[in-house]
């Protein structure tokens, strides 16, 4: 094709440069050749074309993981070598030598990174270093239904600032429909690296990525990404008994083709409360009936405020906003819609449509899967603590947790599957010790009746808790059917209530901790599910000293035989 004098001067350029240097000819001929790049010499001049990147995942539930992985795919088809690695096993000591850093991280909890996350990002906030060599840009991923909307990601973006980073491309943040804006912003990741900015080639773009559609309806879980159903209730019942302090619902949910791993959660979108609805609208003289636009979508009035937008707890943003928007002062804070409503009235039922389609969408709620797939065959358990908080010394309930104590037989409910990746069971040979005391005890119901249906050899050890044994003994009978017949090899039991001292899970650890640092010593692993504060906290803590004392090891390398059990993953938290 070419003349022999064309064929010598590219033969003499391709000696004479370096591997860097043929990866940017690569890329700026093939902009040439796009159209997209004056065929210049003074554009080679500008931005060397990268050959190497690293991109560093937080996931909890792997969005950020499958669009790492993606990206990096992408990044090869552009001469670019991405290294891909999880924010929890990057060696950390790395970080000062990186050259070109790309985070993709996901918020959770309130506002929290992911667990895996964790380390990465306590580092990163610790004093003591610098990054100066290093050029990056970050994609948070996150959900404009929490009032914290992506703020792990946003942390990390103004971190790497801090530490003397120079930012490649602006922080990118996505809702749960995040595909095209991840798309974008790996676009101009691209432009940037190949230096296509600078008039020389194309990146070949980044290709939408797919999501699989789910299968069952359930339009409005259908933004998650996630498998969304729709179940019938079989069963709703309270297990506590009178005379507790307490209202905790065992719920079945039957649901055809429904599939998950024992560990995962389900997610729901609870409906605000009819009664609070109509005193809304009555007191908005609003059209219950008037067709509006939310977020795209054409829906009634009534419809947006029964099941769409978040009309409790608004964020000091949003009472902001309704303050300029009526023009009346209201002092800072938080504020359900019916209160504003009332103290604070609208000027006409336009004023309050205005406002309405401003709300944000109802947060899912998520609720650890309490059966399992092998015992409970096309259904899914929860188990639901009704949640109870006072405003101004008046009782009021939590909105999802109150929905669905009231849920009946019979009547539908849509779901989706959290999957939890990082909690799962073991080889079925192995030990599992397992601390779910209230409704951490779903978890562990739904690993015992794994085991118990599978035969699977392994010990199992249970610790549970909560507040009186007669009235407080959650799925007492199964779990004394369990202990009989072998599947639970150990169980043992904290009521903090039945004495004068308080006695907590955490105590019948520490009074059996020879034995339970013999089975952690000898290969099991550690499970705890429930509340994170204190619980999950004091667990930890005692842990620790168990593995000091009976590991005969200093609180250090105590913490380290910890760090090194959780990176094997026997050591699993799953706490709200
Ligand atoms: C991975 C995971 C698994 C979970 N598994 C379970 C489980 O198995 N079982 C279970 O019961 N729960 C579980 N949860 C917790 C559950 O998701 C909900 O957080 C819980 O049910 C409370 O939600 P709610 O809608 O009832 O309360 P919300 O209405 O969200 O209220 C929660 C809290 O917010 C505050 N609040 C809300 N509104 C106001 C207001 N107007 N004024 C003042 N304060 C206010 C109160 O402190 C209240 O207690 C899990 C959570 C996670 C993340
Ligand atoms: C329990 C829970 C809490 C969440 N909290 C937040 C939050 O505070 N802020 C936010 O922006 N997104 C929040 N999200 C949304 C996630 O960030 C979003 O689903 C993201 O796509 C998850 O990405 P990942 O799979 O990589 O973890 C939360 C999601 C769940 C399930």
């Amino acid at each position: 094709m070419l003349d022999e004098q064309k064929k010598k001067i590219l033969l003499d350029l391709i000696k004479n440069s370096s591997k860097d240097e043929l990866l940017w000819m690569n890329g700026y001929l093939n902009g040439v050749v796009a159209g997209q790049a004056p065929a210049e010499t003074t554009a080679v001049a500008v931005s060397p074309a990268v050959s190497k990147i690293t991109i560093v995942y937080g996931t909890e539930t792997g969005n950020s993981k499958k669009l790492a992985t993606d990206f990096a795919a992408k990044a090869k088809k552009n001469h670019i070598n991405a290294k891909v690695v999880g924010m929890d096993t990057y060696r950390l000591t790395d970080l000062p030598k990186e050259e070109y850093l790309l985070a993709i991280v996901s918020t959770h909890g309130d506002g929290d990174p992911p667990e895996a996350a964790k380390k990465f990002y306590d580092h990163i906030h610790s004093n003591g270093f610098k990054l100066e060599k290093l050029k990056y840009s970050v994609l948070a991923l996150g959900d404009t239904s929490y009032p914290q909307f992506c703020k792990t990601g946003e942390d990390v973006d103004v971190q790497f600032g801090k530490l003397g980073g120079n930012q490649i491309v602006p922080l990118q943040k996505c809702d749960l429909e995040f595909e095209e804006d991840a798309n974008k912003w790996f676009s101009e990741v691209l432009k940037t690296l190949v230096g296509a900015g600078n008039g020389a080639a194309t990146a070949t773009p980044a290709a939408a990525t797919t999501t699989a559609a789910p299968a069952h309806g359930a339009p409005s879980l259908k933004k998650t990404g996630k498998q969304a159903y729709e179940g019938t209730v079989l069963l709703n019942t309270d297990l506590n008994d009178r005379g507790s302090n307490k209202e905790t619902f065992h719920i079945e949910i039957e649901a055809e083709g429904i599939e998950y791993t024992c560990g995962d959660s389900i997610g729901i979108v609870p409906e605000n409360p009819s009664d609070v609805v109509t005193a809304i609208i009555a007191k908005t003289w609003a059209d219950g009936n008037k067709i509006v636009t939310y977020k795209n979508e054409k829906t009634t009035v009534y419809e947006l405020l029964k099941r769409k937008v978040n009309i409790i707890h608004l964020t000091e943003r949003l009472v902001k906003q309704y303050a300029d928007t009526t023009g009346h002062t209201i002092p800072a804070g938080k504020a359900d819609l019916l209160d504003l409503v009332n103290k604070y009235p609208v000027k006409s039922p336009t004023q309050f449509e205005e406002i309405l389609v401003g709300l944000n969408a109802i947060a899912p709620r998520l609720y650890t899967i309490a059966s399992s797939p092998a015992a409970h065959e096309g259904e899914v358990h929860v188990i639901v603590a009704r949640d109870a908080y006072d405003v101004n010394g008046e009782k009021r309930y939590g909105l999802c947790s109150d929905y669905l104590g009231k849920l009946k037989a019979g009547g539908k409910q849509k779901f989706f599957v959290q999957p939890n990746k990082r909690f799962r069971l073991p080889a079925e040979n192995k030990d599992v010790i397992m601390v779910g005391p209230g409704t951490g005890i779903a978890a562990f119901r739904s690993f015992l009746a794994e085991r118990d249906a599978t035969g699977a050899s392994g010990r199992n050890w249970l610790f549970f808790g909560e507040q009186h044994f007669a009235s407080d003994f959650l799925y007492q009978t199964e779990i004394q059917n369990w202990h009989e017949t072998g599947v639970l090899t150990r169980v043992n039991v904290a009521f903090s209530r039945d004495q004068e001292e308080k006695i907590y899970v955490q105590h019948k650890m520490m009074e059996h901790a020879a034995e339970l640092f013999a089975w952690l010593d000898g290969g099991a692993s550690f499970y705890v599910c429930g509340k994170k504060d204190p619980m999950s906290v004091d667990v930890e803590n005692t842990l620790l000293k168990i593995i000091e004392k009976y590991g005969s090891k200093s609180p250090e390398d105590a913490k380290k035989y910890l760090e090194a059990i959780k990176e094997e993953g026997r050591y699993e938290k799953d706490v709200y």
